[in-house]
């Protein structure tokens, strides 16, 4: 099934979703400058959100800032009686796994409610299964239901090139594409959708599939992360969870860092996330050994052992650990 939601996103930035900046247009009329419609439809606190809580990707977010401001632009057209057309924004995410693609896209879905561009701004993660039936007949109704779903909001696909076969001669996923190009191009004012993958699948889905390729405004990739911008994100995520690590302890995971990000199977941020989880088992599995009265301060101290403990420190068999 479709998972679906707002997401754990932030709360909604400000009291005016998309009629936001159209009423604060129409109370301040002409003179109100960009910035302050920026500011103005609540718009700056989900992009200053957008840069606290994510680590990196300056090309991402600068993509998101252009985006935000072709449409408050487009907005002033309006305004003064200017053409205005909502642009096409549907888009694909290239990147490895664990690269943010899946976070980026609930955001973006809070920043266009926020312009007024979709009404609902939730996301509907789908794959392949999701949209394409196994017998004659069920497709179009999967899909159909799907898009329904996703109306007011993103439609995100992963793994976006298994809706294409071509081994398979009567393969269903065609027959989804068909429906998803019609509604991508009848409802681009109300619905955007997102691909994301790995970036030469993607390439080569598009160079077999004109019409999607031709459909999407833009393409974002999204790199791996360095070693010092997972360190950030783990600081990130612990600050997130009220945990820290002690003097050693940073270090320490610092090196495992380095090592794992050698190993098979890595997977940017989300190996950083499932790491401090098993870092946390063994901190918690410490605390309980001791079996006496425990402060705030160690409940919340992660310390070297807990994370030296890891297999990638010995083991050439490591990689089992991670596999996702
Ligand atoms: N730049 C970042 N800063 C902080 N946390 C991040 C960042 N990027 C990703 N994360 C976290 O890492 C985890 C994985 O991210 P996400 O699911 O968005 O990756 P993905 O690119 O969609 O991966 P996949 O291709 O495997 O679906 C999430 O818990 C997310 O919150
Ligand atoms: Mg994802």
């Amino acid at each position: 099934m479709p998972r679906s939601g707002p997401g754990a996103g932030p709360p909604q930035a400000g009291p005016h979703p998309l009629g936001g900046s159209a009423g604060v247009l129409a109370s301040r009329g002409a003179d109100i400058t960009p910035s302050q419609l920026l500011e103005a439809s609540g718009v700056r606190a989900l992009l200053d959100q957008l840069d606290a809580e994510l680590i990196g990707l300056a090309p991402v977010k600068g993509r998101i800032r252009d985006i935000a401001a072709l449409l408050l632009i487009d907005k002033l057209r309006e305004q003064q009686g200017l053409q205005s057309t909502p642009p096409s924004l549907h888009m694909c995410f290239t990147g490895n796994p664990g690269t943010g693609k899946t976070t980026v896209a609930m955001r973006m879905a809070e920043v266009l409610k926020q312009l007024g561009y979709v009404r609902k701004g939730h996301l509907v993660a789908v794959t392949r299964d999701d949209l394409v039936g196994q017998f004659i007949g069920h497709t179009a109704p999967k899909t159909k239901e799907v898009l329904k779903k996703a109306m007011g909001g993103v439609l995100f696909i992963d793994e976006a090139y298994y809706l294409y076969k071509p081994e398979n001669e009567r393969d269903y996923g065609q027959e989804s594409i068909e429906i998803l190009l019609q509604v991508m191009e009848n409802h681009r004012d109300d619905l955007v959708v997102i691909l994301a993958g790995y970036k030469d699948r993607m390439d080569t889905f598009f160079s077999s599939n004109p019409g999607m390729a031709s459909r999407i405004a833009h393409h974002i990739d999204f790199p791996d992360y360095s070693e010092a911008e997972l360190m950030q994100i783990a600081q990130l995520m612990l600050t997130q969870l009220n945990y820290r690590f002690d003097e050693a302890a940073a270090p320490a995971f610092t090196r495992y860092v380095s090592l794992r990000r050698q190993q098979p199977h890595f997977a940017n941020a989300r190996s950083i996330r499932n790491a401090l989880d098993r870092i946390r088992l063994r901190h918690a599995t410490r605390l309980f050994m001791t079996d006496a009265a425990l402060t705030r301060e160690q409940l919340s101290t992660l310390s070297a052992e807990d994370i030296l403990a890891s297999r990638v420190f010995g083991s050439a068999d490591a990689s089992k650990e991670h596999a996702p």
